[in-house]
Formats: structure tokens, sequence, C-alpha cells
């Protein structure tokens, strides 16, 4: 008997529109969620932040979080990248330990004994697959507008993107990714992003978090990375990569003015201090956050950045800090087949012109950065009213695949860093983080919370996609 693959996935969507249970990793709560709240057999709702909540596997010991009030913030939103050239054909993950959170001090190991710190995605390393994001497109597949466009999902399920550790509650899953990982492949990479500074978003309200640096919030972090180094040291065998706090070091650079980053600015250096020492395992390679080519690619933000960079670098002796990441979660080309409009004014129209311009800066300075790129959604050009917007832009598409081969040795790798798919904002004006660039012209709308899945958004992704699915 012979099925074309088109007619296997129309039936696997039809199965899955019958079967209602949220699968393992799924999203199964959260302020504004109307979906299913019954967790596939094997795995239990577990409260994440007052946006979300999860399926995971294996009767959970709950984990609770001290939840503070949000109150909101401003941002400037940009967006990193993803990589490599390998991935792994798994689609789900079969592992179900789950082990605490929290505050273990981790032993770092100074990277003058780690051997060469080289690009990790060199050849031979597979990348994981987020199980997470796996089960989001698979949940996709069941809400697909049409069986030929969820046809196309599971192939966007096998590029790998990176995990947003956004809210402490999910640290204890980096575990079981790590232990999953070792269980896949020897030569791995896990790719994360490390998202929960108090007071975060500061220029921005769609991604205001859930530490207040009024409220102990500088401790709560320090207790998170810790979380984060622990498991990473317990999985010596797993390479991690780790992207770290977008858009903050950014907006030091050029949003003091907003007394809520002027406010945060000692927390915010204090903070990113304390997760570069942190981390500083062998099997680690950080990339601080860079904003992008029309953030501080301004010729006039470039040398105030390379000076921000460098000192944060310079700061941690025997770091394990790789470069640098940009285009998080933005839309920028990395190389503009012809400027776009936008971009008027600004010569560094593209994300290898921006890494051409900053490396050497940051090389003269002592920080010999090697960059990320996030390509993920930056396939369709030119759909920007302005190019400071960020969120949830109509008509993006998905965009270059991960890889090393890239058109400067400054750039280790192409990377999808955004899972695309998930929100950067709630259009929803009447919510606490409601932010106003997210009811632009150029936003696609009705769209969810931050972090949460945007079913029209990802069909558009996968429409656009370019190249093609
Ligand atoms: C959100 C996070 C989310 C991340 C990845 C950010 O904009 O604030 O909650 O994890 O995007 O989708």
């Amino acid at each position: 008997m012979k099925y074309s693959i088109a007619s296997l996935i129309t039936l696997a969507w039809t199965v899955t529109t019958v079967n209602a249970a949220v699968p393992v990793w799924g999203q199964c709560g959260g302020l504004n969620y109307t979906g299913d709240k019954t967790c596939a057999a094997g795995s239990t709702c577990v409260y994440s932040n007052d946006w979300y909540s999860q399926c995971l596997p294996g009767t959970a010991t709950t984990t609770t979080t001290t939840t503070t009030t949000r109150t909101s913030t401003t941002s400037t939103r940009t967006s990193t990248t993803t990589s490599t050239n390998t991935s792994t054909s798994r689609t789900s993950s079969t592992s179900t330990t789950r082990t605490s959170s929290t505050s273990t001090t981790s032993t770092a190991t100074p990277s003058g004994t780690c051997g060469t710190f080289g690009n990790p995605y060199e050849s031979g390393y597979t990348t994981y697959l987020s199980p997470f994001y796996v089960a989001e497109v698979n949940a996709a597949i069941a809400n697909a507008s049409s069986p030929a466009l969820a046809a196309k999902f599971p192939a966007v399920a096998q590029i790998p993107n990176f995990t947003w550790f956004d809210v402490v509650a999910k640290v204890p899953t980096l575990n079981t990714y790590l232990a999953d990982a070792a269980s896949i492949a020897s030569k791995i990479i896990v790719q994360i992003v490390v998202y929960d500074l108090p007071d975060r978003d500061c220029h921005a309200l769609a991604s205001n978090g859930e530490f207040k640096i009024a409220n102990n919030g500088v401790n709560n972090y320090k207790g998170y990375i810790d979380g984060i180094a622990a498991a990473v040291s317990a999985y010596p065998q797993v390479r991690v990569v780790a992207v770290v706090e977008p858009d903050s070091l950014a907006n030091l650079v050029t949003n003091l003015s907003d007394q809520r980053c002027a406010n945060a600015q000692s927390a915010y250096l204090e903070c990113t201090k304390y997760a570069i020492e942190k981390l500083r395992q062998c099997n680690i390679w950080l990339y601080l956050d860079a904003g992008h080519a029309g953030w501080l690619g301004w010729a006039s933000n470039q040398d105030p950045a390379a000076q921000m960079f460098a000192q944060v670098y310079s700061g941690v002796p025997n770091n394990r800090v790789r470069g640098l990441a940009t285009n998080v979660a933005n839309y920028n080309a990395l190389q503009a087949v012809s400027p776009d409009p936008v971009t008027q004014g600004n010569p560094t129209v593209d994300e290898l012109s921006y890494i051409r311009a900053i490396g050497p800066k940051l090389a003269s300075r002592g920080f010999p950065a090697k960059f990320l790129v996030d390509q993920g959604r930056s396939g369709v050009q030119n759909i920007r009213d302005a190019w400071g917007n960020w969120c949830n832009i109509e008509g993006a598409g998905f965009g270059l695949r991960p890889t090393t081969n890239t058109p400067d040795a400054l750039i280790d790798a192409i990377v999808w860093i955004k899972p695309g798919g998930e929100a950067d904002g709630t259009s929803d004006t009447s919510a606490v983080r409601y932010d106003a660039t997210c009811g632009l012209n150029d936003a696609k709308k009705p769209a969810p919370e931050a972090g949460q899945w945007f079913q029209a958004y990802f069909e558009d992704l996968v429409k656009y996609a370019n190249p093609a699915f």
C-alpha cells in the first residue's frame, strides 16, 4: 500500500483534530489561553507563569514560582539567529526525568583549562531539536487552516531553534533536555537563551519579566543562573550554546534616557557579570545579544556598543564568551539584495555589514568576538513601516536555514533563535504587557502574549518562507 506524504499528513491532521489532549511539552494554561487544559497521558499541567502552563512529563513535582505582579515597561525589540547544518530526525522527547530546580552553585572550570575554544558548531556536531517546539508545531498541525499547509509543518519542526528560559520555573526542564540530548548523540549541541533579568525589557512592555529589582530581583536572578549552571555542569558531554539576555546591553547603550533602563543599569551589569562568571564550564559557549544593524549598527552607536561589550567581556577572566548574537527575533537580512527603504540614512543596511563594522572595533578593544546571526524570520524583506518595529511583523517568512556556511569568518553560524510561531507581544490593548508597537499597522493582529503560540503568524511564516518549504 502506498500513501503520499500529503495524505499521511492529512490523516494525522484529522486524527489529532479528534484527539484533543495537549501533547507533552504543549501549553495547557495561562492568561487568555482558551485551548485544551487536559494533558496527554503521562504528563501533568504545570504552572510556569501567569501567561503559561505546560504539560510536563510525569506526575510533576510542582515547581512553584514566586511571581510578582508585573508593572509595565517599553522596548525596542530586535532579534538574533540560530544555527547549524545538522539536525536530528528526532521529533519528540522520551525522557521523563525531572530534577529539582534551584540554587546549586556550579563548579566552573576556567576556560584556560578547556582546550581550544573554537566554533561550537564545528562539523561532526548535531543540534538538538527542542521537544517543546516540536510539540508546538505538532499541535499546529491539528489547528492548521488547510491540510496542504499542514503538510509543510513537519519540515519546520526539523529545524533547530533556541529554547528560551524566560522564567525560572522552566530551568528544571534544562536537565531533561540535556539528559535527552546526551542519549541521542555523543556530539550534540543544545541551544538556549538566558532571559530572566530583573526589570527585563526595560525599554518596552511586551516581554516584561517575573523578577523586579525592587523585590529581590538580583538575588532571584542569581538563583536562576545557578540552576542553569548546575544543569550545564551535570552534563559535561553535551555542548550548550547560550545567547545571553536579548536587548539588555543594547538598551544600556542607547536607551538610558528611559528611566526604567537607567534604573536597571547597575542590576543588568551585575547580573550579566554573574551569569558570565557562573557559566564558565568547558561545555558552554556564550554569545551576548548585540541588537542588530538598525540599532547598534548606526555609526554613532558602534563605538559605544563596542566599548560596552568589550568591558563586559574583559570583566570576567577565563570566560566562555565566544562572541555576540545579532538580529535575535528580528527581521533583518544577512545580506540585503538591495537596501530596505527603512534603512535609509544608515549605510549599515544588513547584519553582515553590521558585523563587519563592529567586529574589528571589538577586536581592537581586546574582544575577538565571533557572531551568530538569527535568520529565522528574515525570509521576506521590505515589510516594515519603520526599522525599529519589531512586533509580529506582518508578511514575515522563515529565512535562511541554520548553517556554518557563512559569508565571513567572523560569523560562526546562521541560526534560528526566536522560535517562529511564538508571539512577540500581545495586541490586546487592555493587557498589562500591551506595547503600542504591537498595535502598529505592520504588526499582525490579533496577537497573543509574548512567547505564546500564534497560529496565524506561524502559518504566514511557512507560507512566505524563503527558501520555501
Ligand atoms: C518572550 C518570551 C519567549 C521568547 C521566545 C520573548 O519575546 O518574552 O516569553 O520565550 O520571546 O518566543
